[in-house]
């Protein structure tokens, strides 16, 4: 079992360096267009400053190439001023004298926020250096970055290795709903994919299908499949060199019992007009976006008598407002289900946030690829390197 915050005693004026994943979106102006990854960690930010540790807060955003004056940290740090008052400050670099000196005068219970970490070159490169630097500024670790807990990265994997380390409660939570939604399945237990690439989740329905009672397929992905089973998919998306993969998978589906969930119709682009039409059959010219309303209703009755149901990628374009029904009325069948539900990726969250039904959710989880290599039951090499007791 790892070391969490709780197992932290005598923390009372130690330096402790907390990594979150701050990675937010932010608006031109560095207003926060969703807040959930803070609001994830502030009950470990809480739970340590209360306790008069010294706070070391750090966290990546974005993926700038070298310093970037959209992508700083400050405004998440005044966010974080209005959640601890009096208690927060900002430091414009990630290490060096600057920062040294800031913790330096750090208060018991203060809160110091680093800039964005991937400013410095050694943080994606996992530089020892960078992490010694990192480590030095410290006594203790602790890893509430759930998000980026499966790349090896200075800051966290790099650390860990250097100080001793606790996990926060963002994801000692996320390890519990993921490790419960599959070792100990409520039954029938619905697993919902989408998203582009058939590449990024075959590895994971392959995992999945030991678990669940039945899967659905939406999104670009799902052309891969129907190709697979001999459907026309017109000029959809498709993975040609996975089209044998998916056929497998179906096999191995089938042979287990577990129910695979196909559109069998769709919102379609006629490419040459610009016009989306409902169809039921693609035919050349026409090119699949979002899946159709007999789907929609199949899918929506599949979710309606699920016990658990798990959901990561939309079933569309979302990207496109003519192609992001299918995703939307998911999330509205997800939210009116009496399912335990979780759901993760950028664009379900959004759909969930956007219907304004994140409440009805048991779930929403703070890591998109992070969650991914879970379900794939793959083990996060951040959070694997973190301490046990
Ligand atoms: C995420 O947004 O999934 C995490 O913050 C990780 O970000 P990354 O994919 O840029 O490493």
């Amino acid at each position: 079992m790892k070391r969490t915050v709780r197992d932290l005693k005598n923390i009372k004026g130690k330096r402790i360096l907390v990594r979150c994943d701050f990675n937010v979106p932010l608006d031109n102006y560095g207003d926060i267009l969703d807040d959930s990854r803070i609001v994830a960690t502030l009950p470990t930010l809480t739970h340590l400053s209360k306790h008069g540790a010294k706070l070391i807060v750090c966290s990546h955003l974005g993926r700038p190439n070298g310093y970037d004056k959209y992508l700083s940290l400050f405004p998440v740090a005044v966010y974080l001023m209005k959640c601890f008052p009096n208690k927060v400050k900002f430091c414009g670099k990630v290490v060096g004298p600057e920062v040294e000196d800031a913790v330096a005068k750090l208060k018991d219970g203060e809160i110091l926020v680093l800039e964005n970490l991937r400013f410095h070159p050694g943080e994606e490169e996992n530089s020892a250096d960078f992490a010694q630097k990192l480590a030095s500024l410290a006594e203790l670790y602790v890893d509430d970055a759930f998000g980026v807990a499966h790349r090896k990265h200075a800051s966290n994997y790099g650390v860990a290795l250097k100080l001793p380390s606790a996990i926060g409660y963002c994801i000692e939570k996320e390890l519990q709903v993921f490790g419960q939604a599959f070792e100990k399945p409520q039954r029938p237990f619905v697993a919902i994919f989408g998203g582009a690439k058939v590449s990024d989740k075959l590895k994971l329905i392959n995992n999945v299908i030991d678990k669940a009672d039945s899967i659905i397929i939406g999104g670009g992905m799902a052309y891969t499949f129907l190709q697979a089973k001999g459907y026309n998919i017109g000029d959809s998306i498709v993975d040609l060199d996975l089209v044998d993969d998916a056929r497998d998978l179906m096999q191995v589906a089938e042979e287990k019992g577990v129910k695979i969930l196909l559109p069998i119709d769709h919102m379609a682009l006629i490419a040459e007009k610009d016009k989306a039409v409902k169809t039921e059959i693609l035919e050349r010219g026409m090119v699949g976006f979002d899946i159709g309303p007999k789907t929609i209703k199949m899918f929506a009755n599949e979710i309606a008598n699920a016990k658990q149901i798990l959901w990561n990628g939309p079933v569309g374009k979302v990207e496109d407002d003519r192609f992001k029904k299918g995703t939307t009325k998911i999330a509205k069948a997800v939210a009116k289900s009496q399912a335990y539900s979780v759901v993760g990726g950028g664009d379900s969250l959004s759909a969930i946030n956007q219907v304004g039904v994140s409440d009805k959710i048991n779930h929403l989880s703070t890591g998109g690829g992070a969650s991914l290599k879970l379900m794939e039951g793959k083990v996060l090499a951040a959070i694997d390197v973190i301490d046990s007791i």
